[in-house]
């Protein structure tokens, strides 16, 4: 009995003990980001754009991707004051050919690829039985194909210099299942597992993966209109300067994962996770014709 209680204590004891130590231990991450080659798709505009200034504020090399060579061009305008070395490549990422050429051109600018950013992403809302099959494919292939591929295009370089960092936006809809946003749901949950799989994967390599989960955010994928319902429902919308620096953080931290938003959102994720049902009764309160018409105007702009 006694020795029972002894090695129950020992447990509870050497428990507490290994979470002080995991809680305190300094980060896996050494990342400097002076001079680093960063990948960045979807930079011509919202996340991806804040990204580029975030690690061009830190004197990263920067390669803008994108499809819209006007908007990539703008914003090489504007960071080049931070730094002398930012390499656009126009391409629709959705592409095998584009892809490669997303890789080859870096590398022979720049001869390495240290970090990837796996941003490009778009939306698409309504009802299933309303989607179009080929915006379902494009939307999937944009969203989950290409951050896959491009991921498996550049690992091979960062397993070359036993070092890289993989930095994949997903969404606060990778953790909790949205109604009227199926598709895009989907994709999000798909880049969750494949980043949680693929973290696993690469572990002792010295390649990290960050997970960055966003909360709703003010940028182009959001039209005005939605913007507003989604306040009139409760959602506070972040600035995507502070999604880029708070992703920027948990990177150089070595975070595996990151949530961004507030206490409802964190809450949403909870409950998700642990006590579904309440989320299904909250959904089947959202889901007013309000926010179904919100919810059916999203789509890639
Ligand atoms: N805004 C939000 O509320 C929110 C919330 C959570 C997560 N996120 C995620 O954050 C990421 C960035 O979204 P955002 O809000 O910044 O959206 P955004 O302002 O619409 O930017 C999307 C970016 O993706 C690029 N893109 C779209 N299709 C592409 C393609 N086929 N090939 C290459 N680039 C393509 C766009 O550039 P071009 O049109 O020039 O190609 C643009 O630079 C996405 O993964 C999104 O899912 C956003």
């Amino acid at each position: 009995m006694r020795l029972g209680r002894r090695l129950m204590w020992s447990g509870v004891l050497g428990g507490a003990l290994y979470w002080l130590a995991r809680y305190l231990r300094p980060k896996h991450s050494t990342l400097v980001l002076n001079d680093k080659v960063v990948v960045i798709t979807g930079a011509s505009s919202g996340i991806g754009r804040a990204l580029a200034f975030a690690f061009a504020r830190r004197a990263a090399r920067v390669v803008l991707v994108a499809r819209n060579v006007e908007h990539l061009e703008a914003v090489r305008r504007e960071i080049e004051p931070y730094t002398s070395d930012v390499l656009v490549v126009p391409a629709d990422i959705t592409q095998e050919d584009q892809l490669q050429a997303v890789v080859t051109q870096t590398l022979d600018a720049f001869g390495r690829i240290d970090v990837l950013v796996n941003n490009a992403g778009a939306l698409l809302g309504g009802r299933l039985q309303d989607q179009d099959a080929g915006r379902i494919e494009q939307l999937i292939r944009l969203n989950l194909w290409a951050p896959i591929r491009l991921t498996q295009l550049v690992v091979p370089h960062m397993l070359a210099e036993n070092a890289g960092y993989i930095l994949n936006i997903g969404s606060g809809l990778g953790r909790t299942a949205a109604p009227l946003l199926t598709i895009y749901t989907a994709s999000k949950y798909g880049l969750l597992g494949f980043s949680n799989a693929l973290r696993r994967e690469l572990d002792g390599t010295g390649i990290y993966l960050t997970l960055v989960l966003p909360t709703w955010t003010h940028t182009d994928m959001l039209p005005g209109d939605v913007e507003d319902t989604l306040e009139k429902y409760g959602y506070r919308l972040e600035h995507p300067d502070a999604v880029a620096e708070r992703a920027l953080l948990a990177l150089v931290h070595g975070d595996n994962e990151v949530i961004i938003g507030g206490p409802m959102i964190k809450l949403g994720v909870w409950l998700e996770r642990f006590v579904p049902f309440v989320m299904r009764i909250y959904w089947r309160f959202v889901v007013t014709p309000e926010w179904t018409a919100a919810m059916n105007k999203l789509g890639p702009q």
